[in-house]
């Protein structure tokens, strides 16, 4: 979509006007990409529309969250038919917001994968659909790398707080969600490397975990979060796993040995149920678990993280993810890490379109869209 002409300043930053000949014509028309970019991977649906990669025109985001509280955790069919029933006014939404039109829409972006079956089905359907009906060019966006692109996104309304500038390349991406701990060292857009995963469980997924043991609501990492900072952090001594030589992650057993901590605290042995444990244990006793277990797995987290940094040297840091909402996560690796860390705002760190926005901004540089007869989901998709 071509509009406007830009100012001199805006093409040249601050050189003076005089510093070009005279006879330069300062006339240019700049092609502003604008993508609407579709989430629907898990229980978040999501569309936003994004200009350029960097400029957040709008986001929009309908949680099912509510319906899965009672059952501690996302039910795959209850977030499909969610998604079912609001993606067409989040999408209408996010069009309204942005104050456009479907002709300001140059191309679409849908997360394929990977995440639930029936829920990505839903995104990608209505993208294909969308793309298709409309003529435009659509790409098929993997959900764990367009977490690292939400730090991509440098403006937007003022109440996002957004880094003054995109990260630099290459970038060390600490990526922390309910389904994935990746660490992944990106050398350019489109060549990048996965340097560490979780052996077992994601982090987020271990905060869910421990935070229903302690009778916290789900999602376990605010619930933890807010308890966490009524409790002792140093109260129970949990097991800090770092494997050797490697920059993978491990967090099965410490959610194991939360438990176990959890058992003999109250005076029983490991064959109470977890689900016996929020009856019995005290609010101190729960409040000291949440901030010994979050101080534990936070800091196993950022010794990789730290070590992978000071073994690459990036020019930057990003964290990306549910997880990188974290406070006491945002803390810690400021105080830690010699390269300088900016955030993005926590709205996009949690899942959304803005993201898949941005990631296919860049790829549309250098990939061609996607074959839209053969688009297909991939839930089990890998980086
Ligand atoms: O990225 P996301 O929205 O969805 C996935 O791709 O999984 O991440 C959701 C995860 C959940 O496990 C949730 O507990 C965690 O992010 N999370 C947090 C915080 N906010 C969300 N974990 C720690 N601290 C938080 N403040
Ligand atoms: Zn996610």
């Amino acid at each position: 979509m071509a509009i406007g002409f830009n100012t001199p300043k805006q093409l040249f930053g601050n050189k003076a006007l005089d510093d070009f000949p005279k006879i330069h014509v300062f006339k240019y028309t700049v092609h502003l990409m604008r993508i609407l970019g579709i989430e629907s991977s898990a229980d978040e649906t999501a569309a936003a529309v994004v200009e350029n990669g960097e400029r957040l025109l709008s986001n929009a985001v309908a949680s099912s969250l509510d319906l899965h509280i009672a059952f501690g955790g996302i039910v795959p069919e209850i977030a499909a038919r969610s998604h079912l029933e609001v993606i067409t006014p989040v999408i209408q939404d996010a069009l309204n917001s942005a104050k456009c039109t479907w002709n300001d829409i140059d191309a679409t972006a849908v997360t394929y994968g990977p995440g639930l079956g029936g829920s990505l089905l839903v995104g990608v359907v209505t993208a294909k659909t969308l793309a298709q009906a409309l003529n435009k060019p659509l790409y098929a966006i993997n959900h764990v790398e367009a977490h690292i692109y939400a730090n991509f996104i440098t403006s937007g309304p003022a109440s996002y707080q957004l880094p003054a500038k995109p990260p630099a390349l290459p970038l060390l991406a600490l990526i922390v969600s309910g389904g994935h701990s990746h660490l992944i060292y990106l050398k350019n857009h489109d060549d990048y490397k996965v340097i560490g995963r979780t052996l077992d469980d994601a982090v987020g997924e271990a905060f869910d975990k421990v935070a229903k043991m302690l009778g916290l609501p789900y999602p376990g990492g605010p619930s933890i979060e807010k308890m966490a900072i009524k409790g002792n952090p140093s109260a129970f001594k949990l097991p800090r796993a770092q494997i050797r030589n490697s920059y993978d992650f491990s967090f099965s057993g410490l959610k194991t040995a939360v438990l176990r901590a959890a058992q003999t605290a109250v005076g029983k042995d490991y064959t109470l149920p977890s689900s016996a444990l929020p009856e019995l244990l005290s609010e101190r006793q729960k409040a000291d678990l949440a901030a010994s277990f979050q101080a534990t797995a936070l800091e196993s987290l950022v010794n990789t993280l730290e070590k992978a940094a000071q073994d690459y040297s990036p020019a930057s840091v990003v964290i990306g993810g549910g997880v990188a909402a974290s406070q006491p996560l945002r803390k810690l690796v400021k105080t830690r890490l010699k390269t300088g860390v900016d955030y993005t705002d926590v709205g996009l760190c949690t899942d959304n379109g803005a993201m898949v926005a941005s990631l296919a901004f860049y790829k549309s540089k250098n990939i061609s869209p996607s074959d839209i007869d053969t688009l297909d989901i991939d839930p089990s998709l890998s980086m």
